[in-house]
C-alpha cells in the first residue's frame, strides 16, 4: 500500500472494495458503534435518480452513473466525522482517488476471490455480474481493481473468514493502535496493518 500518511483534515472511516465485501453492512456496524453519520454513494445516486442502481445502468449507462458517484463522493466534507461507503468501482475514477484520500482514512475490505463473488453474486443486483459469464467477468474486473485499491488504501481487512460485525470491530481496533490517528501529518504504524 502506499500511502502510510492519513490524510491531513480528514475526519472519515471511508470503506472501499469490491462488490461481496461487506461495505454497506461494515458501514452500518461502524456507525452504530461510533455514532457518526453514515453516506454511502450507491444510496446517494440511487436517490438522486430517484431509480436503484440497476435501472441507472440499464436506462442511462455506467458512464452516467460514474459521473453522479464522482459528484457524491466529491461532495462530501472532509470536515465531518463519517463512515463513507463507496460501491466497489470507486477507484476506477483518478480523482475519486484523490477524493477519498481527502476524507479520512481509506480502509480497504478485500476477501478470497470465490467469497466475494459469492457473496456479490447472491444478491442479484450488480448490473456488471448480469452479462457474460458472470464469474469471469466477476475475475477480470477484480483483477483490474486489485492495484488501485491497494493504492489509495491506508489500512487492509481480509472478510473472508470473519462476519461483518467482526470486521468492523478489526477495524476499529487498527484505528485504536494507532492512537488520535487522524491528526494532521501522523503516520500509521506497520502494525496497525
Ligand atoms: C459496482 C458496485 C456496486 C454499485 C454498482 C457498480 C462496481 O456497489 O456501485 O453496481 O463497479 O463494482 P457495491 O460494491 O456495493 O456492490
Amino acid at each position: 500500500m502506499g500511502h502510510w500518511t492519513v490524510n491531513q483534515a480528514g475526519k472519515s472511516i471511508v470503506l472501499i472494495g469490491m462488490m461481496g465485501a461487506g461495505k454497506s453492512s461494515v458501514g452500518r456496524s461502524l456507525q452504530r458503534r461510533t455514532q457518526f453519520a453514515l453516506l454511502d454513494t450507491d444510496e446517494i445516486v440511487a436517490s438522486k435518480f430517484g431509480l436503484s442502481i440497476p435501472e441507472i445502468f440499464s436506462k442511462y449507462g455506467e458512464q452516467v452513473f460514474r459521473e453522479a458517484e464522482t459528484q457524491a463522493l466529491r461532495e462530501m466534507a472532509p470536515d465531518k466525522q463519517t463512515v463513507v461507503v463507496t460501491g466497489g468501482g470507486i477507484v476506477l475514477g483518478e480523482d475519486n482517488l484523490d477524493f477519498l484520500k481527502r476524507l479520512g482514512v481509506v480502509v480497504w475490505l478485500d476477501g478470497k476471490e470465490e467469497t466475494l463473488f459469492e457473496r456479490a453474486a447472491r444478491s442479484g443486483n450488480r448490473p456488471l455480474l448480469q452479462r457474460g459469464n458472470p464469474r469471469e467477468v466477476f475475475a477480470q474486473i477484480l483483477q483490474a481493481r486489485l492495484p488501485l485499491y491497494a493504492k489509495v488504501a491506508n489500512i487492509r481487512v481480509d472478510t473472508s473468514v470473519l462476519t461483518d460485525e467482526e470486521v468492523a470491530v478489526a477495524i476499529l481496533s487498527k484505528l485504536g493502535k494507532l492512537g488520535r490517528n487522524w491528526r494532521p501529518g501522523s503516520t500509521i504504524p506497520a502494525t496497525a496493518r
